[in-house]
């Protein structure tokens, strides 16, 4: 085998708290995580030499040693120098149809497809937990990206506790084509505005974790109460990332107005989403976003809940 297609969903967040600083220098975080059908295609090829080369033909994603689909096959590298050494260097072929820098882990999940292509290509057997381990060093959503489905996730956003899958949803993605929100940037806007509120004790910020189970958005999951869901979708990042950007909180607003559970943004941003129960409303709501908001740089998908991170479409 040298040579493998696979497939990278995007992943929306149903839930984001900001707990508080930790001493690494990110935020401790709690999440719950939602794997999408919209996804990107990635062609994994071995080259036969010692490099890594990368092609992508989207214009605003870097074909170079920054793109985190590089890092991860570096760390391969580095971590697996026998079998780099054995099977050569691969050339990666992003199919980007994830927008970029908006929230929906689109470079996150290409990295997650490098990491598992190369364990088949290399023949390297590591386990989804193993492969999540190595993820972490690169990434915090990396980890989920591979797995996928529904997932809360703490810590950094790399600590991973499935739970019942909320297949059969859908939402309707929603995105200004020339609106950018850089998460490092999010985060510092929020420690800026917020940090003070930081609870200081680092028992306290740990135990917050512990407490996830008994949010209510994580029991209307268990009942499978989409309207519940739709109305307990939180993000804190939204209060620093809306106020900058204006015309991103009116597209929120229209989402809202349009109908379907419940709307928010996803991640740092700006991409809005709106959960609805069946394909057919979400067309609709889609539908009604776009009569409602005449900007051509409006950028709008339709996307099922989907119960899958990193799938192999093709070896050969
Ligand atoms: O881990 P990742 O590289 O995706 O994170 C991007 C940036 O987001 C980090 O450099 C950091 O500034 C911020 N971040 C954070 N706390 C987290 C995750 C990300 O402050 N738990």
């Amino acid at each position: 085998m040298n040579l493998l297609s696979l497939i990278a969903p995007a992943k929306i967040n149903l839930y984001l708290e900001i707990v508080g600083d930790r001493p690494d220098g990110y935020h401790e975080l709690v999440m719950i995580l939602q794997s999408v059908d919209l996804a990107d295609r990635i062609d994994l090829k071995i080259n036969g030499s010692y490099s890594i080369t990368i092609d992508c033909s989207h214009p605003e994603v870097p074909a170079d040693e920054t793109n985190l689909a590089y890092k991860a096959a570096r760390l391969m590298s580095e971590e697996f120098s026998e079998a780099f050494a054995k099977y050569g260097g691969v050339d990666i072929t992003i199919d980007k149809k994830i927008p970029v820098a908006a929230g929906l882990a689109g470079g996150s999940t290409d990295a997650a497809a490098v990491l598992v292509g190369i364990n088949q290509l290399w023949a390297l057997g590591l386990t989804q937990p193993e492969l999540q381990t190595l993820a972490a060093k690169i990434g915090s959503d990396i980890p989920f990206c591979i797995s996928g489905g529904t997932a809360i996730a703490t810590g950094r956003g790399e600590q991973l506790d499935p739970i019942q899958d909320l297949g059969n949803l859908w939402a309707v993605l929603a995105k200004y084509k020339d609106v950018a929100v850089s998460t490092a940037g999010a985060y510092r806007a929020y420690r800026e505005q917020f940090g003070s509120q930081y609870p200081k004790d680092p028992e306290t910020i740990r135990a917050r974790a512990a407490r996830v189970r008994s949010e209510p958005i994580v029991s209307a999951i268990a009942r499978e109460d989409a309207a519940a869901i739709g109305q307990l979708l939180h993000n804190d990042l939204e209060k620093v990332v809306l106020p900058e950007n204006k015309r991103v909180a009116r597209l929120k607003d229209i989402c809202q107005q349009a109908g379907g559970l419940g709307t928010m943004m996803s991640g740092s941003g700006p991409t809005v989403f709106t959960i609805c129960e069946t394909e057919a409303e979400a067309r609709e709501v889609k539908q009604k976003i776009r009569n409602n908001l005449d900007d051509s740089a409006l950028e709008l998908w339709v996307s099922e809940f989907s119960s899958a991170g990193i799938q192999i479409a093709v070896c050969k």
